[in-house]
């Protein structure tokens, strides 16, 4: 069905509305076996429900996602999970099962997907968990972890099935610089040496131009920029050099979508004053 000639996602003329707000607008693009794909672009964007709609979690307004060369958005929950066995996603938020240990997460998709028996899935957790630094957590309830190791449980447990494709939302937010490293090393490690295909959203860009082969900005449902990182570095649109360098002056206002912008710009905040040792706003 799919052959290693056809690109491993494709997205053709894909829009998203929420009510009247269009959040995905008309987007097309490609990736190829083999890429590491980043996709940038300003909180509140996209991004994540770009990913959500690629993995079949969300469904279109309109428009077509093929994965591994099937047609994905009319697909029933059954037939999607056939083809979710063959990736993994790393969610913005973890995603972690509260009432589950760090190693039941883990094993959870080795249980739905796989017939290894309890000892070997116990192996594979192990593994897992060994190379994103966190031996000896398994028995952990989420809620007794730190965010940066949620996140790494997360992608544990993303890596548990060993995916041809790897989708991974923010995976290195809430991490120390070092493990930000050891996370990269891992997705270099992963789609240099043995061939995995990754789409990574991140806003890092340390990261972003660390492990990238080609790379994707968003600015309000579009793509705005795309190409390898040496052409993005280079790019002559302003609100990329904005991004990708963190500057507070410029076309966009960081952090803002433009419709929280549109809200935020008559707001102007009072300033905060000292008073008998506490910070009280000023008034006017
Ligand atoms: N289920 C939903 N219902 C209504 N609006 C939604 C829904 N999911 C996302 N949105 C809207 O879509 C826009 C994009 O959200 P999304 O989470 O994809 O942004 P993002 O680019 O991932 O941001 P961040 O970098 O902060 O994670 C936001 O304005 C959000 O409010
Ligand atoms: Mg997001």
């Amino acid at each position: 069905m799919d052959s290693p000639n056809e690109p491993i996602v494709q997205a053709t003329d894909l829009v998203r509305k929420f009510g009247d707000r269009t959040v995905i607008d008309h987007l097309s693009f490609e990736i190829q076996r083999g890429e590491t794909l980043v996709i940038m672009g300003g909180s509140g964007c996209g991004k994540s429900t770009l990913l959500r709609h690629i993995i079949g979690v969300m469904k279109p307004t309109s428009g077509s996602v093929k994965i591994f060369g099937e047609e994905i958005t009319g697909l029933s929950e059954r037939e999607l999970d056939k083809v979710r066995r063959r990736f993994g996603m790393l969610f913005q938020s973890g995603a972690l099962l509260a009432s589950l240990t760090v190693g039941e997460n883990v094993a959870l998709p080795l249980a739905q997907h796989t017939d290894l028996n309890p000892g070997e899935i116990d192996e594979v957790v192990r593994q897992k968990l060994e190379i994103v630094g966190l031996t000896g957590f398994e028995k952990l309830k989420p809620a007794e972890i730190s965010g940066g190791m949620k996140k790494r449980v997360g992608l544990a447990r993303a890596l548990a099935l060993d995916p041809e494709l790897l989708f991974s939302d923010e995976p290195t937010s809430g991490l120390d610089p070092i493990m930000t490293a050891v996370v990269d090393k891992l997705t270099l490690e992963l789609t240099r040496e043995r061939g995995m295909t990754a789409v990574v959203v991140t806003h890092d860009m340390t990261s972003a131009f660390r492990i990238a082969t080609r790379m994707i900005m968003l600015d309000r449902g579009k793509i705005i920029a795309e190409g390898a990182p040496e052409e993005i570095r280079a790019s002559p649109i302003a609100e990329v050099q904005q991004f990708i360098n963190g500057e507070p002056d410029g076309p966009r206002p960081l952090n803002l979508s433009t419709g929280d912008h549109a809200q935020l710009a008559h707001v102007r905040p009072r300033p905060l004053v000292v008073a008998r040792g506490r910070f009280q706003r000023k008034t006017p």
